[in-house]
């Protein structure tokens, strides 16, 4: 059984639906269990136990939102020091950008062991259905993805 983390943080509750979305994706593949907790509530420990991530977060004053920023500087250190070699996804939600978060987040991850597994997804506007599709792809993809062993 494979393990799939979906770590979010969300202030208005858009990226907790995409989050949710995802997990819809990924329990939708056999043999992977997902488990979904918010950026506050999630340490090493939990990565450490996962097989693959999805980091689900939006853009705020032109930067990656505090929590999520929060959650990387806090596990940083001890995945490197765990060697927490797994896939990751990010999926980002903004009001009509979303790329400074992209970057910024993609410059703290290159320091981790995580590998990326898909391209960045910037997600704009409010959530809908298209948004809601796309996360359900992206999570189902990353699932699949460790249910076939490709990461
Ligand atoms: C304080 C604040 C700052 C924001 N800054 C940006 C920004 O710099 N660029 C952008 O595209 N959207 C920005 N937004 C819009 C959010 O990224 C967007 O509404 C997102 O869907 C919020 O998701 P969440 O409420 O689930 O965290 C901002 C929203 C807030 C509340």
């Amino acid at each position: 059984m494979k393990s799939l983390l979906i770590v979010y943080h969300s202030q208005s509750g858009t990226c907790a639906r995409l989050a949710m979305a995802a997990r819809e994706g990924a329990v939708a593949e056999e043999g992977v269990q997902v488990q979904v907790l918010r950026a506050w509530d999630a340490g090493t420990r939990d990565l450490v136990a996962a097989d693959g991530v999805v980091l689900v977060a939006a853009e705020n004053s032109g930067a990656l939102c505090g929590a999520m920023k929060d959650f990387l500087d806090r596990t940083f250190y001890p995945a490197i020091e765990h060697g927490v070699v797994i896939p990751y996804a990010l999926l980002v939600s903004a009001g009509n950008d979303g790329r400074n978060a992209v970057r910024q987040a993609q410059r703290i991850l290159s320091g981790y062991p995580l590998v990326a597994a898909a391209e960045p997804l910037i997600l704009r506007g409010e959530f809908s259905q298209d948004h809601g599709a796309a996360a359900r792809e992206l999570g189902q993809a990353l699932a699949a993805g460790l249910a076939m062993g490709i990461f």
